[in-house]
């Protein structure tokens, strides 16, 4: 079997790539590890960035995102016993955020896929990456798909990124010493946007998937475990956290779904070996905190697209040879977001009552100054993609 991009991974990257490529008449075969129920079930990240929302548009897949996704166009810091909204409008005017889970997003794009005749196979078995500097192909399940080229968005877990050669890649690396319980409840939310929370506790995070369905985050031990987290115990430390304010009460509901994150930023460069070219997870993570995660690899897919639109159409390689490097930027600046916005919501044991004091003086200004502010909301809405 022959393909011209061989996709592995069947996240928002694989998916969007091969969406993105079969527009530009490029062919590919997407190999997914897991069924296509698991996929569409599995509860991330909810947050669009403008750049990601215009993507999806564009690419003819942004129809229900736009009929069912909820535009936001500001977030709330709650710390010290007050809130302070984030304004976009004014400080990032003509750009905003959309709530729509990520597994929607992945809905549609295998429902796009199929009705276009795409393929996208899963519950494929032992996928493994052959000959990477020259006539790559990937065995799967005791077949053999030759490719030009090999795309891995098989995210942080996948085989990709350790079937590059030892010694070729960099990898950069921080852990957090906590991670995230998050929850999905069936409740209306009890704010109309985002709040991020700080509190001597431990942060916390409320956001929401549609009017009647709340998702929420807490701070807790990088060794949490589920099973010592009860509904009720969730709840109550969701209240402490965000009941904070004069007047908020948060409304609870049935958990129907529920989940620990660990904490990581993580970036491997470059992005691509041979033949191979990593995008989305499968090369660098971001602790949740910026939302950022899915917009990324969104950005990786929109330049890959374009360079392998370029070979494919007169074998130019400039583009692909600067895929890495073209990506990175962004990679970085995200890192730094993510990092920044973690430091300065979380609670974190080594730190004194005078890293507090600096912590809770840093919300101060960006609550405060508009230059600051902007600094938060640019970053948030996105960078646009075309810079
Ligand atoms: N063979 C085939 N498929 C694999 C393999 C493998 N060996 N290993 C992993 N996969 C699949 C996973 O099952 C998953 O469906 O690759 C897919 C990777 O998807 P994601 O983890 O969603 O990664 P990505 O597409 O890069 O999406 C970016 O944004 O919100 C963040 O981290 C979140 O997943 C999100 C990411
Ligand atoms: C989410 O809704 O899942 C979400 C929102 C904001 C974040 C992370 C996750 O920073």
């Amino acid at each position: 079997m022959r393909t011209q991009v061989g996709i592995i991974g069947a996240g928002p990257a694989g998916l969007l790539l091969s969406h993105l490529l079969h527009l530009r008449g490029i062919s590919s075969v997407v190999l997914e590890k897991r069924s296509r129920e698991y996929v569409e079930r599995r509860v991330r990240a909810g947050v669009l960035e403008q750049g990601t929302v215009d993507t999806l548009v564009e690419a003819g897949v942004g129809e229900r995102m736009l009929r069912e996704g909820l535009p936001h166009h500001g977030i709330e810091l709650r710390y010290g016993g007050a809130g302070h909204r984030i304004p976009f409008e004014k400080l990032v005017p003509g750009r905003s955020i959309t709530v729509y889970g990520q597994q929607e997003v992945v809905k549609d794009l295998i429902a796009a896929r199929l009705a276009a005749g795409g393929d996208v196979r899963f519950e494929v078995e032992d996928v493994a990456l052959h000959s990477l500097e020259s006539q790559p192909y990937i065995t799967f399940g005791g077949e053999r798909l030759d490719c030009d080229v090999i795309a891995g968005c098989d995210g942080f877990h996948g085989v990709s990124r350790p079937a590059i050669p030892e010694g070729v890649l960099s990898v950069f690396e921080r852990d957090y010493p906590f991670a995230w319980l998050g929850i999905l409840a069936r409740v209306a939310p009890s704010s109309e946007e985002l709040i991020y929370a700080r509190t001597e506790r431990g942060f916390a995070l409320h956001s929401m998937r549609s009017p009647t369905v709340s998702r929420f985050y807490l701070q807790v031990p990088a060794d949490a475990r589920l099973e010592d987290w009860t509904d009720e115990r969730i709840w109550a430390e969701l209240r402490t956290r965000l009941e904070t304010v004069p007047g908020f009460t948060l409304a609870t509901g049935e958990i129907m779904e529920r989940g620990i994150t660990p904490m990581r930023g993580f970036v491997a460069e470059p992005m691509q070996y041979g033949r191979l070219y990593l995008a989305g997870d499968a090369a660098h993570i971001v602790p949740p905190t910026g939302a950022k995660g899915l917009n990324l690899a969104v950005a990786d897919v929109r330049v890959l697209t374009e360079a392998l639109a370029a070979y494919f159409a007169d074998g130019s390689t400039g583009l692909l040879d600067g895929y890495s490097d073209a990506c990175l930027k962004r990679v970085w600046r995200a890192q730094h977001f993510s990092w920044w916005m973690t430091t300065l919501l979380h609670t974190f044991e080594e730190d004194d009552p005078y890293a507090r004091k600096l912590q809770l003086s840093y919300l101060d200004y960006v609550t405060s100054s508009e230059a600051a502010a902007t600094t938060l909301a640019e970053n948030y809405v996105g960078l646009p993609f075309d810079r």
